[in-house]
């Protein structure tokens, strides 16, 4: 499981923490508790917002590499293709990574997407979504 899911929750988790032990004194260790619960206030942070750079986020521009693979059905812009194909182009990252994870695991059936995401690994899944999700769209709202 990838922290990436729990880091809304790990965040309300990270205040709760840093509340509780600022607002009373720990047993047996009067003033000396300030500096340790900053330590892991700081490490609750981390973990609730990531680490920028870290192994958790894809590299968009590998990314653009590895989506020769997609670009006949969704364009390598993003865009669909094919009547079929919806359009990836901007969508949220994390939803990019799950939905090729579960084409991969066979939890969302589709007999051509759970074909492709069978030979992807999971670096691979995260440097597409961060491509695809990098991609800038803008909308113009109907009238
Ligand atoms: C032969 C055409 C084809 C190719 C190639 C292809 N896809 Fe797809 N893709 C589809 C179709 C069709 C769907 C819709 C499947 C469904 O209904 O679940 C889809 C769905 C998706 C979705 C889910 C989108 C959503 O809105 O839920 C993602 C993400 C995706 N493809 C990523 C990729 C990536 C990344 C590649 C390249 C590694 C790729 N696809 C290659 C045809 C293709």
């Amino acid at each position: 499981m990838r922290t990436g899911k729990h880091r809304g929750t790990l965040a309300v988790l990270a205040i709760l923490v840093a509340k509780r032990s600022g607002s009373r004194p720990m047993r047996g260790s009067k003033q000396t508790h300030e500096p340790s619960s900053c330590v892991i206030l700081l490490a609750c942070v981390v973990l609730a917002i990531g680490w920028p750079g870290g192994a958790d986020a894809g590299d968009p521009a590998a990314g653009r590499h590895k989506a020769a693979a997609c670009r006949t059905c969704h364009g390598l812009d993003g865009l669909s293709r094919q009547p079929d194909a919806p359009h990836i182009a901007g969508q949220v990252a994390v939803y990019l990574r799950d939905q090729l994870a579960k084409y991969r695991s066979g939890e969302r059936a589709h007999p051509v997407m759970e074909v492709i995401a069978k030979q992807l690994s999971d670096t691979d899944i995260e440097d597409l979504a961060a491509y695809y999700a990098s991609i800038k769209l803008s909308v113009e709202m109907p009238p």
